[in-house]
């Protein structure tokens, strides 16, 4: 009867000890892996267009468009076949980077990082 009973326990229990070694939900957190193209944007061009001095794109930037357009990250102004345009022919003081650099793959992935605080297309401001 004892020995029914610690069995009996144990089943209930069991079910509570798998629930907590569940691996948790991955959840849309900081501590989330970044997405692809800000990995990629990390690689290729926060040298020049990270924030702060030292960073020619983002001077040359705000020089021509101000400081609300001086930061790539922070901008929702940008087509991505802009984008892809000026990565690939270069801009003035920026090189074009050729597709043996930045796979189409990755430049897409950049593209979308760049637009992704945008509001959907057709809803988008040329
Ligand atoms: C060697 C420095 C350098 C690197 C690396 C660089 N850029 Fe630039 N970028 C610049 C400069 C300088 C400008 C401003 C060009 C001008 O005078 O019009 C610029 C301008 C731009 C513009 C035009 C924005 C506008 O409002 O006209 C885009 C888009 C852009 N860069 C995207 C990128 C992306 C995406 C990458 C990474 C794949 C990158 N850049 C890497 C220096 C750089």
């Amino acid at each position: 009867m004892r020995h029914t009973i610690h069995v009996l326990a144990l089943a209930m229990l069991l079910p509570l000890a798998a629930q907590a070694a569940a691996p948790a939900a991955p959840a849309a957190s900081p501590t989330a892996a970044p997405a692809p193209g800000k990995i990629a944007f990390d690689r290729w061009c926060a040298e020049c267009h990270a924030a702060g001095v030292g960073h020619p794109g983002a001077q040359q930037l705000e020089r021509l468009r101000g400081a609300k357009l001086a930061l790539l990250e922070a901008r929702n102004d940008l087509a991505p076949e802009f984008i892809r345009y000026v990565v690939r022919h270069g801009q003035n003081a920026m090189p074009p980077y050729r597709p043996s650099e930045i796979s189409d793959t990755q430049l897409d992935q950049i593209a979308q990082y760049l637009v992704r605080n945008q509001p959907a297309p057709g809803k988008r401001r040329r």
